[in-house]
């Protein structure tokens, strides 16, 4: 019988990460199986529990379950401790090893399929609730110049910033202060969602500056429509979604798939 694997989540219905995984798989020759898992909101220890009772080798996690991810596994890798949050379990003899994928798959997003370097890089990041906070290790981790957070609720930003002080050079600052030069300003918080744009000043976004949305649709983003109006570089999340993928991918198999095809072909097919 194939490896089994799942994503969890409620609701799931949605989730692209079946179809990336079977990409992944066909084009690797991994003989494995990965399906979509809704847990119901109050039953997602009872859930993982069944699955490794079902033989199950490992499973992303979305939300709401990434701080319960986090809270259930047995060892966590050093990015989920600082994430706080799991996107990614490890099934070893029964253990459950908890991983956080998102924050390097968003770095080699830049740094690989954008040829964005980070080192020596001034990068502004705007939120503080989980998507930003998953980030910010492998942010720091290219050894930028400094990393800027910004949130709407300044204490948020300002407590990110105090957790990841020794790691690099890492400071808070509000949305109406922001002033200077950035090279990559990367929007963290939802507002993309609700079709807002943060609150920053247009002067921010010029020629040479990528603004990177870890949301993505069929469509810019609000954020993006911004940011291009302004002269700055554009890109959406949609290639953080498959490079988180793909780190899963290795974690579980050893192998690193080949991203490019699947990102062109889920691209295609938001636009279709
Ligand atoms: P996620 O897991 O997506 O990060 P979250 O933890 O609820 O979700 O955090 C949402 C982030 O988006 C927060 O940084 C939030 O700002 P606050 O901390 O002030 O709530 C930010 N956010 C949501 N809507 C926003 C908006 N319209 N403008 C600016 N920031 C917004």
């Amino acid at each position: 019988m194939s490896d089994r694997y799942v994503v969890f989540g409620n609701p799931i219905a949605h989730s692209k990460s079946p179809e990336i995984h079977t990409r992944f798989a066909v084009q690797s020759g991994q003989d494995m199986h990965y399906e979509r898992w809704l847990a119901p909101l109050d039953g997602f220890a009872t859930a993982v529990r069944d699955f490794i009772q079902q033989g199950g080798k490992g499973a992303n996690v979305t939300v709401p379950f990434k701080l319960e991810a986090h809270a259930l596994a047995d060892t966590l890798s050093e990015r989920a401790r600082a994430a706080g949050a799991v996107n990614t379990l490890h099934i070893v003899d029964g253990e459950i090893h908890g991983d956080n994928t998102d924050g390097i798959g968003l770095v080699n997003d830049i740094v690989v399929n954008a040829g964005w370097a980070l080192t020596g890089k001034r990068i502004l990041l705007l939120g503080a609730g989980g998507a930003a906070r998953g980030v910010v290790l492998p942010l720091l981790t290219q050894r930028p110049a400094a990393l800027v957070i910004a949130n709407r609720t300044a204490a948020r930003a300002l407590e990110l910033a105090q957790q990841f002080g020794a790691q690099g050079v890492v400071q808070a600052d509000e949305f109406a202060q922001l002033q200077g030069h950035f090279d990559l300003i990367i929007n963290a918080t939802s507002a993309s969602l609700a079709g807002d744009v943060p609150p920053i000043a247009p002067t921010l976004l010029h020629a040479g500056v990528l603004a990177y949305d870890m949301v993505y649709g069929k469509e810019p983003t609000a954020f993006m429509q911004f940011a291009a109006q302004h002269g700055a570089a554009v890109r959406d999340g949609l290639g953080m979604l498959v490079e988180q993928a793909a780190e899963s991918f290795c974690i579980w198999r050893g192998v690193r798939p080949d991203t490019t095809p699947v990102f062109a072909a889920l691209r295609a097919q938001l636009q279709a």
